[in-house]
C-alpha cells in the first residue's frame, strides 16, 4: 500500500462539455471525488493524500473560472467540515494562500489550525502551487535562514519543502487521459510511480482508485537499485 498518493485531478471540464453543462458544474462534481477518494485513503491506510487544486498556470483560465475554483475550495472545506472532524483529517495546503480574499484565507488557515493533530490521512491540498516556485521558495528560506552553504543537504531541503515531515509520494495518479506531471511535486516525485488514467476526473470513483492501488502494488519498485533476486535467477536491472 502507497503511503503517499498524489493526483492530478484532470478532465472535470471535458466531463462538464460532455453533459452540455459549464465547465463549472464539472470542478463541482469533482470537488466530491475527493471526499470519496479522502474516505478510500483511510479505508485503506494511505496516510498521506496530495490534490492538485491549483496550479500556479491555472490562473491563465477565464477570469470566471479563476473567481470560481478560489471560492470552491473555502466552500467545500467548510461543506465537508463534519466528515474532516469525524475522520480526523488534518488539512494542509501547499502553495501561496495569499491571493485569496481574506475571509476565505482566515478561514482556510482555521482550518489547517484547528485539524493540526489529527491523525486518520493528512490532506495536502495544492493551492496556487507550482513545483519550481515551490524550490525556490524553499531555497530563498534557507538562504534567509542563513544555512551555509556546505550544510545544505538533500534532507535540509526536504524539510524546506511544504511537505515536510512527509513522506516523499509512492504513487501519483493522472486522471483524463494526459500522461504528464505539470509541475507537481517536482523535488518529491524523484521514484514516484505513476499511474495514468484516460477516466475523467468526476468519474474516478473508489473503484477505479482500488484499480489503481493494485497496479502500484503490481509493480517493483528499485529506487535505482539492483533487485534482490535469488542465486543464480537472471536479473533484469
Ligand atoms: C482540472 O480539470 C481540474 C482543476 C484545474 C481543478 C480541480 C479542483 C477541484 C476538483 C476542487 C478541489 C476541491 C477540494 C475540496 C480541495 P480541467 O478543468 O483541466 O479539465 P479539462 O482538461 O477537461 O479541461
Amino acid at each position: 500500500m502507497p503511503a503517499h498518493v498524489a493526483i492530478i485531478m484532470d478532465g472535470n471540464g471535458r466531463w462538464a462539455q460532455r453533459r452540455g453543462l459549464e465547465r463549472q458544474a464539472g470542478h463541482r462534481e469533482g470537488a466530491r471525488r475527493v471526499r470519496d477518494i479522502a474516505s478510500a485513503c483511510i479505508d485503506y491506510g494511505v496516510r498521506v493524500l496530495t490534490i492538485y487544486a491549483f496550479s500556479t498556470e491555472n490562473w491563465d483560465r477565464p477570469a470566471d473560472e479563476v473567481s470560481f475554483l478560489m471560492d470552491l475550495i473555502p466552500e467545500r472545506l467548510e461543506a465537508e467540515r463534519s466528515m474532516i472532524f469525524e475522520q480526523q483529517v488534518r488539512i494542509r495546503v501547499l502553495g501561496e494562500i495569499e491571493t485569496l480574499p481574506l475571509l476565505d484565507r482566515v478561514a482556510v488557515q482555521d482550518i489547517v489550525r484547528q485539524t493540526d493533530r489529527h491523525a486518520a490521512l493528512d490532506l495536502n491540498i495544492a493551492f496556487n502551487y507550482g513545483g519550481r516556485a515551490e524550490i525556490v521558495r524553499a531555497v530563498r528560506n534557507l538562504i534567509r535562514e542563513g544555512v551555509r552553504a556546505e550544510d545544505v543537504t538533500e534532507d535540509i531541503v526536504s524539510g524546506a519543502m511544504y511537505t515536510a515531515g512527509q513522506p516523499d509520494p509512492d504513487l501519483l495518479i493522472r486522471t483524463g487521459g494526459d500522461q504528464r506531471s505539470s509541475n507537481f511535486l517536482v523535488w518529491q516525485s524523484t521514484y514516484t510511480e505513476f499511474y495514468f488514467s484516460s477516466i475523467l476526473w468526476p468519474d474516478f470513483t473508489k473503484e477505479a482508485f482500488e484499480a489503481a492501488l493494485a497496479d502500484f502494488g503490481s509493480r517493483q519498485r528499485r529506487f535505482g537499485r539492483v533487485p534482490v533476486t535469488a542465486p543464480g535467477a537472471a536479473s533484469d536491472a
